[in-house]
């Protein structure tokens, strides 16, 4: 009996060793991805989207609730109001179609204020450069320049010399010790406005400041397995480091999945203006801290250390951020298998978004399951402009990195 069961057995395992060998290799998700089927679907839903906002010069979509398709609609002052207009202008670089090229455009000037008024707080970056910043990089149009330029200086005037970097929230918010000085995380973004109008035509003291906030925060923001505080809180007198705390994470000492891709994608950016190799291996080992906690997917939990994974709510916007941080990086890295590594991740991450997390039917956003501030209670599980905006950007990336086009290159020819 027992020898019957083995020669079954041996049959078995043949048959289906003969079998395998007689199949082609299957194809990896990764190797079948269809980038132009993801572009065309952002683009569907954008159109969607066109049709639900209203008509009345100001709004503009930040984010829809689970199981709603209501977005919830913002001003040009809100940190998210870049993102709309900066996704508008994505869709006209990947299609060239005039259509998205004017709605870009009006949507942008939505944002004209900001360059004008004195500075809220430090996300003008987010606001101003994804906006006219994209519009400018494809359509050279001056006035877009000159709102560029206005905005960078407007940046310039929350800079304290004292402590070296740029005050984010100039108001009392919790746990930060107002009036001191609080730089986030999420600021290195801003600092590509300043490095952009120090080259075109702004003060050189932007570009130093822009450097300064890259090397204080390098000195003050990071552990020693380069994970990141979400919030350093100085003494704006002395410049002293009081504490590193977070506000939008699980806790202090906590990897706030966003605000590492932050890190991640801020100090790549700051590598590309500067050609400082200390930012580049800063972007290297803040990546690795990232990937390397990973759950399979690649899309991560909104905290690394939530008390409760896997029962805790994904962040999209984080995987989408990274993911288009990795494709850039990936063009600075010498080290031909590491650099492989964070394109082969990057794709992946783009692959598990499409695949397992685009919001189709549900609503007219492209993603579902971002989070955006948990210990608030808001925006938990939500669909929100900056993972989109991000998402398309990746896209955008990897297709040009596919076809061996810059990533700063434009796919369409300069018209205004
Ligand atoms: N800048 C705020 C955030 O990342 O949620």
């Amino acid at each position: 009996m027992t020898n019957k069961i083995q020669i079954l057995a041996s049959i078995v395992i043949l048959s289906l060793a003969i079998g395998c060998g007689n199949k082609k290799p299957k194809k990896s998700n990764a190797q079948t991805f269809d980038i132009d089927k993801q572009l065309s679907y952002c683009a569907q839903q954008a159109t969607k989207t066109l049709t639900l906002i209203p008509k009345d010069g100001k709004s503009l979509p930040r984010n829809i609730a689970p199981d709603s398709q209501e977005w919830r609609f913002i001003n040009y002052k809100d940190w998210t109001s870049g993102f709309w207009p900066g996704t508008l202008w994505y869709l006209y670089e990947n299609t060239n179609d005039q259509k998205w090229k004017e709605q870009a455009d009006a949507y942008s000037r939505y944002l004209t204020p900001l360059s004008v008024t004195p500075a809220l707080d430090h996300d003008l970056g987010f606001q101003v450069f994804n906006s006219f910043g994209n519009g400018y990089r494809l359509t050279g149009n001056p006035e877009y320049k000159e709102i560029i330029l206005k905005t960078a200086d407007t940046l310039a005037t929350l800079f304290n010399p004292n402590v070296g970097t740029i005050l984010s929230w100039p108001r009392e918010v919790p746990n930060m010790e107002w009036p001191q000085h609080n730089t986030i995380m999420d600021n290195m973004i801003n600092l590509e406005l300043l490095f952009w109008a120090s080259k075109n035509g702004g003060k050189k003291s932007l570009y130093d400041i822009a450097v300064s906030h890259a090397d204080v925060t390098m000195k003050n923001h990071f552990r020693p397995d380069y994970t990141s505080y979400h919030v350093v809180v100085y003494n704006r007198e002395t410049g002293e480091k009081i504490k590193g705390v977070t506000h939008q994470g699980y806790a202090d000492d906590s990897m706030w999945a966003r605000g590492q891709g932050w890190a991640i994608y801020g100090y790549t950016m700051v590598y590309r203006e500067t050609g400082d190799e200390q930012y580049l291996d800063l972007a290297q080992k803040t990546a690795k801290a990232y990937l390397d906690r990973l759950p399979n997917d690649l899309i991560p939990y909104w905290d690394f250390d939530a008390p409760n994974i896997p029962n805790e709510p994904r962040d999209a916007s984080a995987a989408a951020l990274v993911s288009s941080a990795l494709l850039e990086l990936s063009t600075f890295t010498k080290d031909s298998i590491l650099a492989k590594n964070y394109l082969d991740k990057a794709e992946k991450m783009l692959v598990e978004l499409s695949n397992n997390y685009q919001s189709k039917d549900k609503n007219s956003a492209f993603l579902l399951h971002s989070t955006g501030h948990k210990p608030n209670g808001s925006e938990i599980d939500y669909s929100i402009n900056y993972a989109d905006y991000y998402y398309v950007e990746a896209l955008l990336r990897l297709k040009k990195l596919k076809a061996g086009i810059p990533l700063t290159a434009s796919l369409v020819t300069k018209t205004k």
